[in-house]
């Protein structure tokens, strides 16, 4: 969703600022823009609409330089993508961008309005540059106006403001929304992921809820809510060594699968003993209170809520505990039922999700026994504020459309499955099953990755497709799931998943010639029901296109497709089953021609709800 990026400094620090809004291009975005306090010290605003290489070419035609200035790619909310609602917003000498949603802005809108301010955009951001504008003229100080509008306005932001008057500072503030703080030397920056800054720096403040900040060449200082000045320690980016560009591969995402091998080796890093799990990796409160926890719930968005429908079978069936797994946007508006020793899962890649941290945030005044984040980015809001953490180790996933850091949060949900098992008591040939069968994940995913050639011919038949139906049972209906998820998201093709045991009440009415039905066929339990569910495909004149394990004797008909995986032990047959899927949902979107990193209307990081 929307990008902050600011920087200042003694050099120019235009191409800071675009080098940034580079980097978060993956986040999706529809308009970009940057303002500048230039040399004659007044305030140069460029916006254009689409990409960030269309600034660039405005820049190109009338260039910008300044010390200090702030940039921002806009994912629209309120008012159509369009240039004139693209960031900074102005108002006279002040310029602010802003990430998130302003609730209570037509009301200030009329207010503002009725003082005599003239509004030239749809946004609710547009009220956040008259309010500074108005409480700066009002005091002289661009702290107190900050502080002042602050107190006005209502809902999710982070903010990034600056003043003509005052070159010497970027001013900054945050709530509900990212934002760090960058360090480098004589020269600070400010950003809503550290992404944006890696190329010149690996050294961040966060920001914590209600801070704000003043930021100069030379350092920063930091309030909380309360007006105190606050320390923010500083960290240092974890994935720095990651590549952060395409090297060979066509797409983010074709190299995002191709790295999950490694993903998982560094997922599984320190925490896999001989014959058991070291569950020290949690923490010691975590460590010592696994054996209370009496019932879970699992709340995430998206494809990590997938992982977590996946992860139900298993801590069901492995630790008996009850389970229950829920989209974060509907959970946190139900009155949940906590029984005692609940245990709250919230589960996100980017851990700044905006209804999955909503959840975590008002979990703090209910009775669970504890929260823990299952999360690939260690300075995110939801491992900064839950209670327990367990952290993925994908590396920064750039394409849209999530793979590795789905795969990595089934191994650590299998990991953490058996970990429960383990305090429980279970027999330990059944851990010492899930433990061979996590060590050898690395080398099966390389394996099954090699059907990537047939994966390509098959994507071929889908060139005409509207329509796609996914088929599975068990923990490979979640599979099901993610592969049509996979498929809409980069191909816009509809796909739609349903339980196998589901196609009589409804869905087998779809089913005609033109009409593919994918499914996933490990060879487990559920098979030979599975079987019965596609021959009343066939039946119908449905293509079947069935992935199976390579004992399974499925015998195809000629308008059908099977191709075989290896046969590996059931708990781990979700996490291979999934990267067929995702080769087959990558290269249908070739063959479609789609913006495969970036599709259209969907953002990375939904940090508004
Ligand atoms: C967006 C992304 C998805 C992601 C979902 C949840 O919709 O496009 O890929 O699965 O958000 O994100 P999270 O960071 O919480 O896992």
């Amino acid at each position: 969703m929307c990008g902050i990026v600011g920087a200042i400094a003694q050099r120019n620090i235009t191409p800071i600022l675009l080098e940034g809004l580079r980097r978060l291009e993956y986040r999706g975005y529809d308009s970009a823009g940057l303002a500048v306090i230039n040399a004659d010290g007044k305030v140069q605003r460029t916006r254009a609409m689409g990409k960030v290489i269309e600034l660039e070419k405005a820049l190109d035609r009338q260039p910008a330089s300044g010390h200090l200035g702030i940039a921002h790619t806009r994912w629209a909310t309120h008012g159509r993508p369009a240039e004139r609602n693209a960031h900074p917003h102005q108002s006279g000498g002040l310029v602010v961008v802003h990430n998130g949603i302003i609730e209570n802005h037509a009301e200030l809108r009329r207010q503002l309005q009725s003082r005599g301010f003239t509004f030239t955009s749809d946004t609710d951001t547009e009220v956040v540059a008259h309010l500074l504008a108005q409480y700066y003229g009002e005091t002289d100080d661009l702290l107190s106006a900050l502080r002042l509008t602050l107190n006005e306005i209502h809902g999710a932001y982070a903010l990034a403001v600056m003043h003509q008057e005052q070159p010497q500072a970027l001013y900054c503030a945050r709530m509900g929304s990212p934002l760090v703080i960058g360090e480098g030397s004589e020269e600070h920056y400010l950003a809503s992921d550290p992404l944006a800054l890696l190329q010149v720096t690996d050294r961040f403040r966060y920001l914590a809820e209600g801070d704000h900040a003043r930021v100069t060449r030379d350092g920063c200082e930091i309030w909380n809510a309360q007006n105190e000045i606050v320390e923010r320690p500083i960290s240092r980016y974890e994935h720095a060594a990651h590549s952060l560009d395409k090297g060979d591969y066509r797409h983010f995402m074709q190299k995002e699968i191709f790295e999950q091998p490694q993903a998982i080796t560094d997922t599984l890093a320190g925490m896999l003993a001989d014959d058991h799990v070291l569950t020290a990796v949690l923490g010691p409160e975590a460590e010592n209170r696994l054996a209370d926890i009496g019932n879970i719930h699992i709340v995430a968005c998206g494809t990590s809520y997938h992982a977590g429908l996946v992860a139900r079978y298993w801590i069901e069936e492995q630790t008996g505990l009850p389970c229950q797994v829920e989209v974060a946007s509907e959970y946190r508006y139900r009155q949940v039922v906590v029984p005692a020793n609940t245990l709250l899962i919230t589960l996100s890649q980017s851990g700044e999700t905006a209804d999955t941290l909503a959840v975590l945030r008002h979990a703090k005044t209910r009775n669970y026994l504890a929260t823990l984040a299952i999360c690939n980015v260690a300075g995110s809001s939801l491992v900064r504020e839950a209670d327990w953490r367990l952290l993925t180790h994908a590396g920064p996933e750039i394409g849209v459309a999530s793979t590795k850091a789905f795969t990595t949060q089934l191994v650590a949900l299998l990991w953490l499955t058996t970990a429960l098992a383990q305090v429980r008591g279970v027999p330990a040939a059944t851990l010492k099953t899930n433990l061979d069968a996590l060590r050898s994940l690395p080398g099966l995913v390389e394996q099954v990755l090699t059907m990537e050639p047939a994966i390509i011919d098959l994507a071929q038949r889908f060139a005409n497709k509207h329509h796609a139906l996914f088929l599975g049972r068990g923990a490979h209906y979640p599979i099901a799931m993610e592969g049509a998820l996979k498929l809409k998201e980069i191909s816009y093709i509809h796909a739609e998943a349903y339980a196998a045991g589901e196609l009589k009440h409804g869905p087998l009415a779809l089913v005609d010639e033109d009409m593919p039905v994918i499914s996933v066929a490990p060879s487990d339990s559920l098979l030979e029901k599975l079987i019965s569910n596609l021959e009343e495909v066939r039946a119908r004149g449905g293509q079947l296109v069935t992935f199976a394990c390579e004992t399974v004797d499925h015998q195809s008909g000629e308008q059908d497709v099977t191709l075989h995986l290896p046969n590996v032990p059931d708990c781990i047959s979700p996490i291979l089953f999934t990267l067929p899927l995702q080769l087959l949902s990558y290269h249908v979107a070739l063959v479609k021609g789609t913006d495969v990193d970036k599709p259209r209307n969907l953002a990375k990081s939904v940090t508004v709800e």
